[in-house]
């Protein structure tokens, strides 16, 4: 397959045909262009717009790349390639930077790579790949280009310039976003549609992992979880003092938490447009009209289940806190409201399967334990949330992260089984384990199959 690259810098068709072999890459240089984008993704897109005008119907790239200096601010970024000056002298800028470090203890950088695409019907992608590390004390090693000497990986102790071409490929910011225009250009072998609408089959399997990814799959099912701890509370008391609790309004008030996590993870999408790149909607792997429909299906099916099910009071005045919660943690990214969220999830739970939960059924008891699981649901998320800041720059927390945000399903599973051991009036919720523990198995090979969307 052909891919029209914006480049002229040998150095860089070298590393994009290792990256994609079986490519038949075709460099095309955009002279005579202002690269005066703010951002790699302007310029990428600058790029590659000026090759695509003369290719119609063929996919064009171009990347835009650079090293950012925690210490130094982000610096150089985009100016990576003429950080001393006109014209782009590569020596200079290495001693240019190991003189604005002289002293620095901080010296952690990463490298970012954005590649823009245009597909054959001219709709536009943008893709990110990153590698941190950190700024060695003096150049070692003769491979690679640019500020490869001086670069060194996390988890290595060697300069990207002492690693093989395939090693430095397989971890760096090149190799990701190269990675990712992989998965939307499709296998090399498969020839590339050339009308607009066999175009739009192409990009249909990347499309469906953008939008699992969007929505975050693996993380998903712990949401019901929370809505069924917060109602086995009720349950238990309910049930003691004889009343019937409603089963098919807590399968609701699941389904509308899903729904409303959902609405939560789209929208946090949006807000973070500028910030984080790598996500489906700000790089493009889902267009901003169809990321809208989504966001406002999926607050309008919290609410039709609810009305559906004919949800109490409680559980409205609960969701619609939910609500308000997600859209100021989505705006402000303070962590307690996130852990409220959780906490709301469980106060949602309780209040689907009697009415009303408090003072008619039974006394303050119930309340008490609500309030002691929510405080716990709500300050384990609390600290995850934290803890997870700077994870879009170090791969290996972002990992962690995802998997502490998993953990709740143990949280989860604990507070059923102890309620379902103590309570006989919960004992029938005891398939429910069963189920959580089938669907952590789910998870798990979910995420081994799938490890892409399983991002926290
Ligand atoms: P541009 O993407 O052509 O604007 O240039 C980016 C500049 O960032 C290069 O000239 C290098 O100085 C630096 N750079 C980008 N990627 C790498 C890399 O993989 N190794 C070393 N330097 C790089």
């Amino acid at each position: 397959m052909k891919l029209f690259v914006a480049t002229h810098n040998q150095h860089k068709i070298r590393e994009i045909s290792q990256i994609l072999p079986g490519f038949e890459i075709v460099p095309d240089d955009p002279e005579g262009i202002e690269e005066n984008a703010p951002d790699f993704a302007g310029n990428a897109l600058i790029k590659v717009r000026a090759i695509a005008e003369k290719h119609k119907g063929e996919w064009c790239m171009a990347d835009d790349s650079g090293l950012e200096v925690k210490a130094l601010g982000g610096a150089p970024g985009v100016h990576s390639a003429r950080y001393a000056g006109e014209p782009s002298n590569t020596p200079a800028n290495n001693a240019l930077l190991l003189k604005n470090l002289e002293g620095v203890k901080d010296r952690s950088a990463r490298f970012t790579c954005c590649c823009a695409l245009v597909d054959p019907s001219g709709e536009e992608l943008v893709v990110h790949g990153h590698c941190p590390g950190h700024i060695a004390e003096k150049a070692a090693g003769v491979e690679g280009f640019g500020y490869d000497p001086l670069f060194i990986p996390n988890g290595y102790d060697k300069s990207f310039a002492e690693l093989s071409a395939d090693e430095k490929n397989a971890i760096s910011h090149r190799g990701r976003a190269l990675e990712k225009v992989r998965e939307i250009v499709g296998a090399p072998d498969v020839p590339a549609p050339s009308t607009s609408a066999e175009g739009a089959q192409a990009p249909s399997t990347p499309r469906l992992m953008a939008w699992l990814k969007l929505f975050r799959v693996v993380n998903l099912p712990t949401v019901p979880g929370d809505v069924l701890v917060g109602a086995a509370i009720a349950i238990i008391f309910v049930a003691r003092a004889g009343g019937e609790p409603d089963f098919v309004k807590v399968l609701g008030a699941a389904l509308a938490s899903v729904f409303l996590y959902m609405f939560g993870l789209v929208d946090n999408d949006f807000v973070g447009m500028k910030t984080d790149k790598d996500r489906p909607i700000p790089n493009g792997e889902i267009s901003i009209g169809a990321a809208r429909v989504a966001r406002m299906f999926c607050w309008g099916a919290a609410i039709v289940v609810g009305a559906m099910v004919g949800l109490y009071p409680l559980w409205w005045v609960g969701a619609f806190l939910l609500f308000v919660s997600i859209e100021l943690y989505n705006r402000t990214k303070w962590s307690p409201l996130m852990g409220l969220c959780r906490g709301l999830n469980l106060l949602c739970g309780f209040a689907a399967p009697c009415f009303p939960p408090i003072g008619h059924s039974f006394g303050l008891d119930a309340l008490e334990y609500l309030a002691v699981f929510a405080a716990v649901w709500t300050i384990y998320i609390w600290a995850v949330t934290w803890y997870s800041s700077g994870e879009e720059e170090d791969p290996e927390k972002k990992r962690r992260v995802g998997a502490l945000v998993g953990g709740i399903v143990y949280l989860q599973l604990t507070a059923l089984l102890i309620f379902t051991l103590m309570f006989p009036q919960v004992a029938a919720m005891r398939p429910l384990l069963i189920a959580g523990a089938v669907m952590l198995i789910f998870l798990r090979l979910f995420k081994t199959v799938l490890p892409k969307v399983s991002t926290s």
